[in-house]
This record gives C-alpha cells, sequence and structure tokens, in this order.
C-alpha cells in the first residue's frame, strides 16, 4: 500500500478522510491460550469527525487503534482509511501515545521534525514554519530550542502533539494521551486540543477512559464492554463549541456523562449503588 502522502510542502491535505472498521476482531495467538481482545468491532467515522472511544482497562483499545495504523494485522473483518484498505503500516497517520517519547538529545524543534526528516522530496523550509506555528497554537512558542528535560510533562506531551500534526495527516489517532497527567494540566490540554482540531480538523479517533473527556471533546463517543471488546453504544454529542470546562457543569453534559456510566453499571464494570439504581428504574 502506498502512502497517500506525495504532498511537497504541508497543509496541502485539503481532504479529511473517513474510516471504516467493519466486523473486526483480534485474536492474540499466547504460548498459554488464545486472547480475543476484540470480537465484531464495527465503527464508521466520517472525514473530518472527533471520535472518542471509551471503555475499561484491557478491552482492546490500543489493540484497534494499532489495527487502524496498520501496525499491527487484525484476524477477521476489514479496516479501511479513505479508499485504502489497511494491510500494512500507513504512514499517513499521526499518533500520539500515553508517554511523549521524544528524543533526549534533541531540541523541541528537532523532535518536532523529525517526523518529515526521513521523507524525500518535502520543503523542509516550510516544515520548520508550520513545527513553529503548531508551537505557538499549542502555547509553547519561543520553547523550540529547549530541550525535553527542560519541560514539564504537559509540555512534552504538547510536543508529541506537534511532531503527529507536522505532516497535516488526514487522521489522528491518540492513545489516552493525556493519562499520566495531572488533572489541571489535562483539562488545559483539552482545550488545547480543541483549538488544534477547529482549526485544522483532522479526523480524530481519539482513545481514554476518562467518560468526561470523551464527552468534553468528540462528535461522538463510542462505547466499549470489557473484554472481549465490542461496541456497547454509541453516542452523538450535540454539545456546541467551542466548549468551555464549565460546560461539564450542564445538566446536557451531565446527561450524556450519565447515559455512559449507565452503559457501564449495566454491563457490570461500575458498581455504584446510585446509578444501579438508576439503571435498575429503567
Ligand atoms: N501482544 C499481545 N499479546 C497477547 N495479548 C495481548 C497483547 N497486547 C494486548 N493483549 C491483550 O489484549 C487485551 C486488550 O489489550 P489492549 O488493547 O492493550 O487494551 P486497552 O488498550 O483497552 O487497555 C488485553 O487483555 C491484553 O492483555
Ligand atoms: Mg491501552
Amino acid at each position: 500500500m502506498a502512502s497517500t502522502d506525495t504532498s511537497a510542502a504541508p497543509g496541502t491535505h485539503d481532504t479529511r478522510v473517513g474510516v471504516s472498521i467493519k466486523d473486526v476482531s483480534k485474536v492474540y495467538e499466547t504460548r498459554a491460550e488464545p486472547i480475543v481482545a476484540l470480537q465484531d468491532c464495527s465503527v464508521e467515522m466520517e472525514p473530518g469527525e472527533f471520535v472518542a472511544v471509551v471503555g475499561p482497562s484491557g478491552c482492546g483499545k490500543s489493540t484497534l487503534m494499532l489495527m487502524v495504523a496498520g501496525l499491527i494485522p487484525y484476524t477477521s473483518g476489514a479496516i479501511s482509511i479513505g479508499d485504502t484498505l489497511i494491510e500494512k503500516p500507513f504512514t499517513d497517520v499521526g499518533i500520539v501515545f500515553q508517554e511523549p517519547v521524544l528524543l533526549d538529545w534533541r531540541k523541541v524543534l528537532g523532535n518536532i521534525l523529525l517526523q518529515v526528516e526521513m521523507r524525500r522530496g518535502v520543503d523542509k523550509k516550510a516544515y520548520k514554519q508550520r513545527a513553529l506555528d503548531l508551537l505557538e497554537l499549542v502555547g509553547l512558542g519561543g520553547f523550540e530550542n529547549r530541550y525535553p528535560y527542560e519541560l514539564s510533562g504537559g509540555m512534552r506531551q504538547r510536543v508529541s502533539i506537534c511532531r503527529a500534526l507536522l505532516h497535516d495527516p488526514p487522521l489522528l489517532l491518540m492513545d489516552e494521551p493525556f493519562g499520566a497527567l495531572d488533572a489541571l494540566t489535562r483539562d488545559q490540554l483539552n482545550l488545547d486540543l480543541q483549538s488544534i482540531w477547529l482549526q485544522e480538523r483532522h479526523t480524530v479517533m481519539f482513545v481514554t477512559h476518562s467518560i468526561a473527556e470523551a464527552v468534553f471533546l468528540a462528535d461522538r463517543v463510542i462505547v466499549f464492554s470489557g473484554r472481549p471488546g465490542t461496541v456497547a453504544k454509541e453516542l452523538k454529542i450535540d454539545l456546541p463549541r467551542p466548549r468551555h470546562l464549565s460546560i461539564r457543569e450542564t445538566p446536557e453534559f451531565g446527561r450524556y456523562a450519565g447515559e455512559i456510566r449507565q452503559v457501564f453499571a449495566s454491563m457490570g464494570i461500575l458498581r455504584d449503588d446510585m446509578v444501579d439504581a438508576q439503571v435498575g428504574h429503567e
């Protein structure tokens, strides 16, 4: 499969891609017994849509993301990004993991430009300007010549987001990117990510185990069951943007979060007398 990125300069993708995940299952063969990580999982994502995947630990969220990126094979079903059936690594996605994975000996700018250094025929100067613009966008203007050890955890994660976005990927995959951050930094990064998304409208698949984070960020939340993971519920989030943190205190937000909590309660993943009582009444 060829990469679809043939652009010589950044910012030339004027179309975002959709993602189609159809009846996908994944079985890990281990020396003991096979582990069914995902079963008959189907998700359709529109171009430019922000989709959050929320589910309990071990339900196959990371597995799904790695399969979408083509980094591990799926056992059955089909995954396509745009028109491309994913059968091997798809180089045109941007990926952000929980840990920032920066090179200690490279400055911030060097770490971001790493994304395009291996690509031939790209306009490096244009990418340098885009890297500086992205740093500005995430509040790190002027930090381009710092080393990773000079940055806080939140700043390092912002740098890795800039790196993932440098080549303006049509699809951004984020696997619990803010899971290791303290609550206030996490709130700030949710706001920063929203600003980036409003400006660039990438198609985003955002994995989290935080219900509030999922509702705050997404157009649509996909709720996964416990292992083997499968789609238990889909929820469209009709909240206007830009969303401010205070939206989390509104009744509408509370209703969405409550609906997701009830899915977990009905599967026995969350045991809360209050939630159980509500579930019992329906
Ligand atoms: N390489 C692997 N080999 C065997 N089992 C794995 C492997 N990777 C993940 N698993 C298992 O698959 C299940 C799903 O894992 P994962 O996708 O990491 O879940 P999540 O990201 O939702 O926490 C877990 O039970 C995990 O132990
Ligand atoms: Mg995971």
